[in-house]
């Protein structure tokens, strides 16, 4: 019982201490990343061509039989081109398990990166299931909208994939073509050297999003040599429109500086122990909209911010 308070009381007081605002990117591609991503998680008949999420059209959607991550390619008059991609089915104890197997790979060459880049495993090789499929749907989506820049997203785990996906659009189709990379919630992707030359390639485009206490940002572990890139949005406290910048990677007035609640207490207490993994801030409100995963809004609903 006592455990959870007392972390949310530390998290209130570092959030009262730190100060808000001054983030580079326009609230309303946030919340366009934000609700692009909610959307992948939703059936078949909420993914069909034309589904409009505010003010994106859905023009193709890559979901292969044997991949959890659907992969979404919206258009919008105020965006771009977004590819969003869907995360973990954190009801599927399936799709968690694919989740573990964090150790270091060498990166496709794909991803364009130097030798001494690793990544983790398993996001590789569930972006690489579904990599040909989307670059083909991407690239015929480029060509009917020239000049269009990509934005590319993704949520939990699919926040990994779109850092790998955005890495080789950018190898393929040239540094000019993506203009941000947002990552809600991600997990750790690669080693120290992976960060160092992703952002070398999208400096000031990048961004990872914490909610609160989520812990999926927290792993794998520092020690275990990850470390996230450049650019990172605390939304402090959790759901709440308090906004922390934090430009470099793994400041520790960020979300370092919070314990991360892993264990649902609740759940602890009262026996359940399938429920024992607290997935409470990992699925919340970003930017005014309820990214509650597969328990949320289809199509995804949300009030437009315009700034
Ligand atoms: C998530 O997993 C649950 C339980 O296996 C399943 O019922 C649901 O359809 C899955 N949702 C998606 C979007 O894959
Ligand atoms: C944030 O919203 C999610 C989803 O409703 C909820 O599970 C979580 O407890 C909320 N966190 C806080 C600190 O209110």
């Amino acid at each position: 019982m006592l455990l959870k308070p007392l972390l949310i009381t530390a998290v209130a007081a570092i959030a009262a201490a730190a100060s808000s605002s001054n983030i580079p990117f326009k609230t309303s591609l946030l919340q366009s990343a934000a609700a692009a991503c909610q959307n992948t998680y939703c059936n078949a008949a909420n993914n069909a061509i034309g589904t409009m999420v505010g003010d994106m059209t859905l023009v193709n959607t890559i979901a292969l039989p044997n991949d959890e991550q659907r992969a979404n390619i919206y258009i919008s008059p105020t965006q771009g081109i977004i590819l969003a991609y869907q995360g973990t089915n954190i009801s599927s104890v399936d799709s968690i398990t694919q989740d573990l197997v964090f150790f270091h790979d060498f990166p496709k060459p794909e991803l364009g990166l130097p030798l001494q880049a690793q990544v983790f495993f398993g996001f590789q090789y569930q972006w690489y299931k579904s990599w040909s499929q989307v670059d083909k749907a991407l690239s015929a989506v480029m060509q009917a909208n020239p000049g269009k820049k990509v934005v590319v997203t993704g949520h939990s785990m699919g926040a990994a994939i779109a850092q790998l996906a955005a890495l080789a659009i950018n190898k393929k189709y040239g540094g000019n073509i993506i203009s941000s990379v947002i990552s809600l919630e991600p997990p750790r992707t690669g080693n120290h050297f992976y960060s160092v030359a992703f952002d070398n390639i999208f400096k000031g485009k990048y961004t990872g999003v914490v909610n609160g206490a989520d812990w999926v940002p927290s792993v794998p572990p520092r020690f275990m040599d990850y470390q996230h890139p450049s650019g990172l949005i605390w939304i402090n406290p959790a759901n709440s429109t308090n906004y922390q910048w934090f430009a470099d990677s793994e400041n520790r007035n960020g979300p370092n500086s919070a314990i991360p609640e892993y264990i649902d207490v609740n759940a602890l207490l009262s026996g359940n122990l399938g429920g024992l993994l607290f997935w409470g801030d990992h699925q919340g409100v970003l930017f005014g909209v309820d990214l509650f995963t597969v328990l949320g809004n289809c199509p995804a609903q949300y009030t437009p911010i315009t700034d």
